[in-house]
């Protein structure tokens, strides 16, 4: 595409910078924070198919496994364990809505600080717990602790990342989170067979912790977050450190006070602008991407992997290890977007990933009615335990270079500066809320669909996929200044931004 084509509110700032070392390590450390989100997602989900854990915790699921011969898709339905595993998400989207303020005020960087440090006390709290409250409080903590990094976080890589590079950048984020699942499906594997193996997982979440809020604490903020909170001088150092010693800053610099003198000259509650008819695309994206991820179902294989594997025959261990599987698959994947999202874009990422996990879920569906039978009471074989691994590491795959990152990286891009934390927070709580939700209702949904859960979300993948085609633009390389052109020339858009478009002409001539 060419620049002059989306030139339309002030010159393409940016557009050329190179890659250096320096941003290239700085946004490394700064990915690293999706480690705690990750460690917490792949931990929940075996520590709650550890017998000693249940035993302490939750009696009732063991007694009712012991029954539970004759249904597979029911013998883990309790509501104290789904309970259990969302109370995180609660807390987290609390604490995303605050983040907005925060992030505004403290800057991205120190955020991202502040998440680590209340992540840090929550999985100690978890490691130490001896009773469902300390366990409940922990996770709490833990939610307070994701809430404030994931909102922080993808903003801090959009705002630093060189434009053309931005997404390669951005997806570091969910490869720090995969990174993190797999590390957790690891040490799970390993303290499973032990009686105090559940203290020991939940504990070592403090080591993610401490590696991100270390990291953290040695980057400085992003220019324009500087820049909004008047350190001019900061912001030009952290302009020469991301775009190298002998990059011409200054125009980069300007553009950003420019930006930065518009927000605060329009002096209006953030949380009411975006409410504007003007922000209505980006505020419709902020909230229906994060929901599609979540309806994709993905966590509901995260979380559940192990007990799913277990449900459908495979033995305790050969769960956990299905696990790690699964999680190794979505890793490379998320590679693969890396060095793709940037050449051939976001959208087709996203068709691609779409159709390739409707297809999935739609064939799981159909191997497990085929072998279960539809009352879910026939033992499935082993091969077809196997088969419904393949499924869904394809499914992971797709995943991974889709909805996994470019979920995180579109709400980090598309906002201008002066609601770019608000719409990041708003994207962020309904992730939280609909991981909610859905986890309350997952096991039980299994129990009553059955293999018909599966194809309740291949309907909803195929409904974000066409959503996808329809009305996400393509915001490939462009910078995020500039961005309010592609939905201008947007053929649904167009009439929610015009008036925008004009008055910024109009001030310019
Ligand atoms: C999602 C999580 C999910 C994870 C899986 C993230 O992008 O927001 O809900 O568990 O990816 O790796």
């Amino acid at each position: 595409m060419a620049a002059g084509s989306f030139a339309v509110d002030g010159p393409v700032i940016g557009l050329n910078s190179k890659i250096t070392a320096s941003v290239v390590i700085t946004c490394i450390v700064a990915a690293s924070s999706g480690l705690i989100f990750g460690y917490d997602i792949g931990i929940s989900g075996g520590v709650t198919t550890m017998v000693p854990f249940l035993k302490k915790f939750f009696p009732s699921i063991l007694r009712k496994a012991a029954e539970a011969k004759t249904n597979i898709y029911c013998m883990y339905d309790s509501q104290a364990l789904t309970a259990f595993t969302s109370s995180l998400y609660i807390a987290g989207l609390a604490a995303s809505l605050v983040a907005s303020r925060l992030t505004a005020v403290l800057g991205r960087r120190n955020t991202m600080v502040l998440g680590g440090c209340t992540f840090l006390a929550g999985a100690a709290i978890n490691g130490g717990a001896a009773n469902i409250a300390m366990l409940i409080l922990g996770r709490i903590l833990l939610g307070f602790g994701v809430g404030f990094t994931n909102q922080a976080t993808p903003v801090y890589l959009s705002e630093v990342a060189p434009p053309k590079w931005r997404g390669a950048f951005n997806t570091g984020f969910q490869f720090f989170i995969g990174i993190g699942v797999v590390a957790a499906n690891c040490i799970n594997y390993g303290t499973a067979s032990h009686s105090w193996g559940w203290r020991l997982s939940l504990g070592l979440a403090m080591a993610p912790a401490a590696i991100m809020t270390a990291g953290a604490l040695m980057i400085s903020d992003t220019p324009s977050s500087l820049v909004e909170r008047g350190k001019l001088a900061q912001a030009k150092q952290s302009l020469l450190k991301a775009r190298g010693k002998d990059a011409d800053v200054e125009a980069e610099l300007a553009e950003l006070v420019k930006c930065s003198e518009v927000a605060k000259a329009a002096n209006r509650e953030p949380f009411l602008t975006i409410f504007e008819r003007r922000y209505r695309p980006h505020l419709v994206m902020a909230i229906g991407i994060p929901f599609f991820q979540q309806v994709t179902g993905i966590n509901i294989i995260a979380f559940y992997a192990p007990v799913l594997f277990q449900s459908v025959g495979f033995g305790n261990d050969s769960a956990l290890i299905a696990a790690i599987i699964l999680g190794l698959v979505n890793l490379g994947s998320i590679l693969v977007s890396t060095f793709v999202v940037d050449r051939y874009g976001r959208r087709f990422l996203f068709i691609l990933g779409g159709i390739q996990m409707f297809v999935c879920q739609v064939a799981v569906a159909g191997v497990l009615a085929a072998t279960t039978g539809v009352s879910g009471t026939k033992h499935i074989t082993k091969g077809y335990a196997i088969l419904v691994l393949v499924l869904m590491c394809i499914y992971a795959a797709g995943f991974g270079w889709s909805w996994g990152p470019l979920s995180w990286l579109i709400p980090s891009e598309i906002f201008p500066m002066k609601i770019r934390t608000t719409g990041q927070s708003i994207s962020v709580a309904v992730n939280f809320g609909t991981t909610f939700v859905l986890s309350q209702t997952f096991l039980t949904m299994l129990c009553h669909f059955k293999y018909g859960t599966f194809l309740f979300y291949a309907g909803w993948i195929a409904s974000m996929t066409v959503f996808i085609a329809l009305f996400l633009p393509e915001t490939k390389g462009i910078p995020l200044d500039s961005m309010i052109a592609v939905w201008e020339r947007h053929w649904y858009w167009g009439r929610f931004v015009k008036e925008q478009v004009r008055s910024r002409r109009g001030n310019s001539h």
